[in-house]
């Protein structure tokens, strides 16, 4: 990691980024719409980044008598999204355009805030990690809508990763669920309140 560099400015004329439009695309795909391809998988990248590095987090800060459950359930999550991520930085090259994975790019880019919850419970943060993987769901549906008339080889892969992460929420919407099917968390709009109701019912 160069950390001795001033922090560069990225443009879109800088040589390695990605242009307004690829030099080329896939076969079959016009340079406009491989730009608009690329650019709703930039977001996705930073969603999967941003969510690999949250559920380590998670993984690292966990306690309390569901800490082992809940501890070892994060790594194998933590490995899958980290392989969507390079699906999803792979694609972006093969539809010549510049993957972009640093971190400064990843927050200054980014329409969502930080995690926030730091040592808690083990189902306070399932709480908290439900509301997560609901926004992630829902940017990755919104994505795999648009592609779906430019490019369905990437809206397949969307297709795919999404059968993965709503799977992954059901793991964890079942420690916030009663036997009645009422999730503990319903009508939480932050981390903090989700944490808070999955923690006190
Ligand atoms: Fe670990």
């Amino acid at each position: 990691m160069a950390i001795t560099e001033p922090t560069a400015e990225r443009t879109t004329d800088h040589p390695g980024r990605t242009p307004e439009y690829p030099d080329y695309t896939v076969p079959g795909l016009s340079t406009e719409d491989g730009a608009r391809v690329i650019a709703l998988l930039a977001s996705r990248l930073h969603a999967l980044n941003d969510l690999s590095l949250t559920l380590k987090h998670i993984h690292w800060n966990v306690v309390g008598p569901h800490f082992i459950a809940v501890h070892e359930m994060l790594d194998p999550q933590t490995e899958s999204v980290r392989e969507m991520a390079d699906a999803v930085a792979e694609r972006i090259s093969a539809l010549g355009g510049v993957p972009w994975g640093t971190p400064g790019t990843l927050v200054a880019e980014r329409d969502w805030q930080d995690y926030s919850v730091g040592r808690a419970d083990a189902i306070a943060h399932l709480g908290a990690l439900d509301l997560v993987l609901t926004g992630i769901v829902e940017d990755h549906r919104r994505a795999r809508a648009e592609v779906a008339s430019l490019d369905p080889v990437t809206e397949d892969l969307l297709l795919e990763q999404l059968r993965a992460l709503e799977k992954f929420q059901w793991f964890v919407r079942a420690h916030l669920e009663s036997c009645r099917g009422a999730l503990s968390t319903a009508g939480a709009r932050t981390e903090q309140q989700a944490a808070q109701e999955a923690a006190t019912r």
